[in-house]
């Protein structure tokens, strides 16, 4: 990569998986380990972006020279996000966002109770930051780039996405049978809403995000920057 290409770009990065708590002890949650966000990360401070890195419980250390948010919820992320991208060249959804949140909180442990069912978890829609991004741009030619894990039909369930998103690009992973979700390697095909699409090899997740940098690169407006 073109080195410090993104010098004077603000680039924002979700990490992580968002927890919906149940009550005080326990929530929903799911396997996103945050390393492909901070892989982003990383490589974006490298190519000289101001980084903004929303993250969502991952226990990672900071990457250095990126400013860092931690969020638990969809809802912390969304605000978070949201507010950063108010400024942002490029906008990257790599964080794991609970699609759905339990209907209520319970403000003290829940008991069982001897002899009775459990009660069933009703459940509420969490809000498609991503595509809320993708609609309503922070300002005019930023980019916004999504993630995608898919089991099967990954390039047509992929395109379906984009489309539905309303995003630029939408990295698309392949998961299942220990790919991608907590590995040091990943691998991808990057659809791009103009109808491009980027293999990119099975290898470290750093190579993967400098692809992205690279895609994302292509498509900003002119920096005004002096
Ligand atoms: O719809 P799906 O969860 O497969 O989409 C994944 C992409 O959408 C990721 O980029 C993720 O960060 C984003 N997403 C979001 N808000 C949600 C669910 C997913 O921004 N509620």
């Amino acid at each position: 990569p073109a080195e410090r290409d993104l010098a004077g770009r603000h680039v924002v990065i979700s990490a992580g998986g968002t927890r919906e708590p149940l009550d005080p002890v326990r929530y929903l949650g799911n396997r996103s380990s945050g390393k492909q966000g901070y892989a982003l990360a990383r490589t974006a401070v490298a190519r000289g972006a101001r980084v903004t890195l929303v993250a969502a419980n991952t226990g990672l250390s900071d990457p250095a020279g990126a400013d860092v948010l931690t969020v638990g919820t969809a809802e912390q992320l969304r605000e978070a996000v949201l507010k950063a991208a108010a400024d942002a060249d490029a906008v990257v959804m790599a964080a794991a966002v609970a699609d759905f949140r339990p209907a209520h909180y319970a403000a003290g442990k829940i008991k069982k109770k001897d002899g009775e069912e459990p009660a069933p978890l009703e459940l509420v829609r969490n809000p498609d930051i991503l595509a809320e991004l993708s609609a309503h741009r922070g300002r005019p030619g930023q980019l916004v780039v999504g993630f995608a894990a898919e089991t099967d039909d990954v390039l047509v369930n992929g395109r379906a996405k984009l489309a539905r998103k309303g995003c630029d690009l939408l990295v698309v992973n392949e998961v299942g049978d220990g790919k991608a979700f907590g590995t040091e390697e990943n691998e991808a095909v990057v659809l791009g809403a103009d109808g491009s699409e980027t293999p990119v090899p099975y290898g470290p997740k750093e190579d993967l995000a400098d692809r992205i940098w690279d895609l994302v690169g292509e498509r900003l407006p002119e920096s005004d920057a002096p």
